[in-house]
């Protein structure tokens, strides 16, 4: 059976907020020390940024990174990582067992993020934290004013305020790993106050709650509800944080965004309902802030001492079905368009990440990068509906998954559309059919193929068997093309519309 793909430009999902394509770096194992900050490696900027590490980033083109956590953030004292470096405090970092040397603070990360043309996330910290200490960070980070905290900025040698729009409100609050968890009333309520008070000092600001830590946990939904109950007037987004693994039963892996897609709608369901309840002026929308692949429940490495500078801890290695399971959470987010405003990939650098380094040496990509690159340098404009007739399977993820997962961006100028595509089938290529209506001269502009002789390929920095491959076979006819997947692979085709494009100019 082909598998039969009908898009329609009229039948949009929504805009896509550029902010999907985020991403998320804690102060957690390598992420930060000997991941983007070295400053004795040998392509290290002025600042003791890695320059390899930069030029790994860059080609994402991410909108925002999310920072400083993640568990992290709980115990944070931001000043801490303020002033001069030399006179800057070695705390227990007891999120992670590590020490935290504080030379990389908000002064740091900020200044690294202009440069490299990235929007930062900011979190506050919600456990040991207090609605004092956040506001302080913000008038340190956003304060124009003469007022104390601002000045200390200044004194620190920055005097334009940063301008940070994105701020967390806290992280994981429901979660009982959490430093200082809440129950959702005591968190509503902290979160609540803190919302006020930050939107008072700074109205430009835009504010994410907690949502529960992952759909599974038992409070999720209840937590979800008295969140909003608390924070709804005050609050503009609320998290959701999903991690999936691979336990074996690879089919079952490869569904799992279908649960995602479950989540979702939940989540999205039950901020409608608080904006309802409460007779709301504004919608809630949702930033997926972390999602990814994760598998430290079932590794069985060595655990790297505790107490130490850069841990090396949850150092994944991502083979191509990790990368599969990638591409279908992207879709997901883009066929959400209309609720999901904000998502990052966790994390970025060393720590579950797509960018890998050694101290003092090399740099290089694992292959959850690539389907993450094209989505963010090609996934932006309006997200398509699209109707997918594809064969189905049963796994214990869910009955009736579709052996094809597929999304369809527009292009901003409307004269072209992208095609995201996974074949999860472990065996079988799929024949596709794209109907493009009121097309009547669909080309093929580029189609890019990730596939691998095994699922468990692994690109090393040493060895990358698992490499986007530019492919050809597409054949088109007035608005619609045939072309044929392989298994196990994920794809972007890149259509255009000639006639459109003398129609509508750029
Ligand atoms: O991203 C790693 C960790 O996963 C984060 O610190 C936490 O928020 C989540 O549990």
């Amino acid at each position: 059976m082909n598998v039969l793909i009908s898009i329609d430009p009229d039948k949009r999902v929504s805009k896509i907020d550029e902010r999907i394509y985020s991403s998320f770096i804690e102060h957690m194992g390598r992420a930060v020390y000997t991941g983007v900050y070295e400053p004795g490696h040998p392509l290290a900027d002025k600042h003791g940024f890695r320059g390899d590490v930069e030029a790994l980033i860059r080609p994402l083109e991410l909108s925002s990174i999310r920072y400083p956590g993640g568990n992290f953030l709980s115990g944070y004292r931001w000043l801490d990582g303020v002033g001069p470096k030399e006179s800057r405090p070695v705390r227990p970092d007891l999120a992670w067992s590590a020490l935290e040397p504080n030379q990389v603070g908000v002064d740091e990360f900020l200044q690294w993020c202009e440069r490299i043309g990235v929007s930062a996330m900011l979190g506050v910290n919600l456990g040991t934290g207090t609605p004092q200490s956040a506001c302080d960070l913000l008038e340190y980070v956003n304060g124009s004013l003469p007022t104390a905290f601002a000045d200390l900025r200044r004194q620190n040698g920055r005097a334009a305020p940063y301008g940070v729009k994105l701020w967390c409100l806290g992280n994981e609050m429901d979660g009982p790993w959490q430093i200082c968890a809440k129950t959702a009333e005591e968190y509503g309520r902290i979160a609540c106050e803190t919302a006020k008070m930050m939107k008072w000092l700074d109205p430009s600001i835009e504010l994410v709650a907690c949502g529960s830590s992952s759909r599974s946990i038992p409070t999720f939904g209840a937590w979800e509800r008295t969140v909003l109950k608390h924070c709804y007037p005050y609050v503009d987004y609320l998290s959701l944080h999903q991690y999936y693994q691979n336990d074996g039963d690879l089919p079952s892996f490869l569904a799992r965004s279908d649960e995602m897609d479950g989540f979702i709608r939940e989540v999205a369901e039950i901020c409608r309902e608080a904006k309802a309840g409460q007779n709301g002026d504004h919608d809630i929308y949702l930033s997926f802030d972390e999602w990814n692949v994760w598998y430290h429940f079932q590794k069985e490495c060595a655990e790297p001492p505790k107490w130490t500078v850069a841990r090396p801890i949850e150092e994944e290695t991502y083979d191509l079905a990790d990368a599969l399971v990638v591409g279908c959470m992207l879709n997901t987010l883009i066929r959400n368009a209309d609720t999901v405003k904000i998502a990052c990939l966790a994390q970025l650098v060393n720590v579950i990440a797509p960018i890998m380094t050694e101290p003092g040496g090399r740099a290089w990509v694992q292959t959850v990068y690539y389907p993450f690159l094209y989505a963010s340098r090609y996934g932006r404009g309006t997200s398509l509906r699209v109707c997918t007739e594809s064969p189905v399977y049963d796994c214990d993820a869910g009955k009736g998954i579709p052996l094809v997962d597929c999304a369809a961006v527009l292009s901003e100028d409307e004269t072209g559309a992208t095609l995201f595509l996974v074949n999860r089938s472990l065996t079988d290529a799929q024949p596709c059919r794209l109907t493009f209506a009121g097309e009547t001269d669909l080309r093929v502009d580029d189609w890019v193929s990730l596939r691998a002789q095994a699922a468990d390929a692994v690109d090393t920095a040493d060895e990358t068997p698992v490499r986007p491959e530019t492919v050809s076979g597409a054949a088109t006819s007035g608005g619609e093309a045939d072309f044929t997947i392989p298994p196990l692979s994920w794809n972007m085709l890149r259509f255009v519309f000639p006639s459109r494009g003398k129609k509508r100019p750029s």
